[in-house]
């Protein structure tokens, strides 16, 4: 393929057809993973797409279509909170404000770009035209335990969940832990950790919806020192963007309610609001179809982890395979696991998907 690294630190690889005009099928995921990761989220889907175009490459196949394969940079956020940052170049989406996000030592996202050898300046030229996709695919570990449970190697992707995203600072005041009184106290700890069990609380109580506090920190923390500030992060998605969104106000309004009952203040910062988004019907019966001509039984789930697809929403058709994860399907952990076999037959139902395309391109 001609490859490249691209301003925003994608990889790229392009496996183009006798056709010029001709358009593309992009075949994606991310290479960045989560802090204490498992292997195969994200790297699984772009060596699968490395595996077929070296197959078609070999097997000197040309296709009346461009491929794409693309390796994207920071699907997770882990560092600067905000996810898609690859993705959402490529699909014409990126957001200039991401470049003055910084991390926790106050490196901006801009200068990380440049730093890592990428320009800031090129990043708009990235975006692909809508008119020139064919379509977009992902295969991914499913990270659940569906897929085990129903005793099969693959499944296709029917939504991929919305995610809500916000980084809140509990500002309190800060004391001897010896001499202030308990009745005294706006001890910002305390308060977070009422609002961690609210938010649990909440989530919990609607079908479909899920809240996550990952990060929670006393800046500075001192085991003699009532905590003036605290910081924690917010993540609520939902199978359906209303739900979620109705869990994400009623989670800021109690919220709210803590600080002024504990007489602290909230800062709460958004730093990512992305849709559920529905993965195109027609891609879902390319996928079933290969399923099926596999030998296996075509099942449908959701997604409850976000994908760098979501951004190519609206863009082109957007499709996705699961793989099964092994260990009851534990992800963003070494714990990760997914067998050869399955890892096989997702790629060769991948293969079959693409030198089916042109059928209906
Ligand atoms: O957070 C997620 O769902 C994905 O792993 N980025
Ligand atoms: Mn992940
Ligand atoms: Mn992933």
């Amino acid at each position: 393929m001609q490859a490249e690294i691209d301003a925003v630190g994608n990889v790229v690889g392009r496996y183009s057809c006798a056709d010029v005009g001709a358009k593309t099928l992009v075949l994606a995921s991310h290479y960045d993973t989560v802090r204490n990761a498992g292997r195969y989220d994200g790297r699984l889907g772009i060596l699968a797409g490395l595996i077929v175009i070296e197959h078609l490459a070999r097997s000197d196949a040309r296709l009346p279509f461009h491929v794409e394969l693309i390796a994207f940079s920071e699907e997770e956020g882990v560092r600067f909170g905000t996810g898609y940052i690859g993705s959402s170049a490529v699909a014409g989406r990126f957001d200039r404000r991401m470049l003055e996000q910084c991390d926790a030592s106050g490196i901006l996202v801009g200068d990380m770009i440049r730093y890592a050898g990428g320009d800031p300046a090129g990043i708009p030229k990235l975006a692909r035209q809508p008119r020139n996709l064919l379509g977009y695919i992902e295969v991914h570990i499913e990270q659940g335990p569906v897929l085990l449970a129903e005793n099969l190697p693959v499944g296709i992707v029917t939504a991929i969940a919305g995610c809500v995203r916000r980084l809140v600072t509990i500002g309190g005041v800060a004391g001897h832990a010896g001499t202030v009184p308990m009745a005294q106290r706006h001890d910002a700890a305390a308060a977070a950790a009422e609002i961690v069990l609210a938010v649990e609380r909440r989530c919990a109580q609607t079908p479909g919806v899920v809240g996550t506090v990952g990060r929670l920190a006393v800046p500075d923390g001192v085991i003699n020192v009532i905590p003036g500030r605290c910081e924690l992060s917010l993540d609520i998605r939902g199978d359906e963007t209303a739900k979620r969104d109705a869990a994400v106000d009623d989670a800021a309004a109690e919220i709210e309610r803590i600080a002024k009952r504990r007489s602290v203040t909230i800062e709460s910062v958004e730093i990512q609001r992305t849709p559920t988004v529905a993965c195109s019907p027609q891609m879902q019966k390319r996928l079933a179809e290969a399923v099926t001509r596999a030998g296996i039984r075509p099942h449908r789930l959701p997604s409850g982890a976000g994908h760098d697809a979501v951004m190519f929403d609206g863009v082109t058709e957007i499709g996705m395979l699961f793989v099964r994860c092994g260990n009851g399907g534990i992800s963003h952990s070494p714990l990760e696991t997914v067998t050869a076999n399955d890892a096989n037959v997702a790629a060769c139902i991948l293969l079959d998907v693409i030198v089916n395309f042109a059928d209906l391109a």
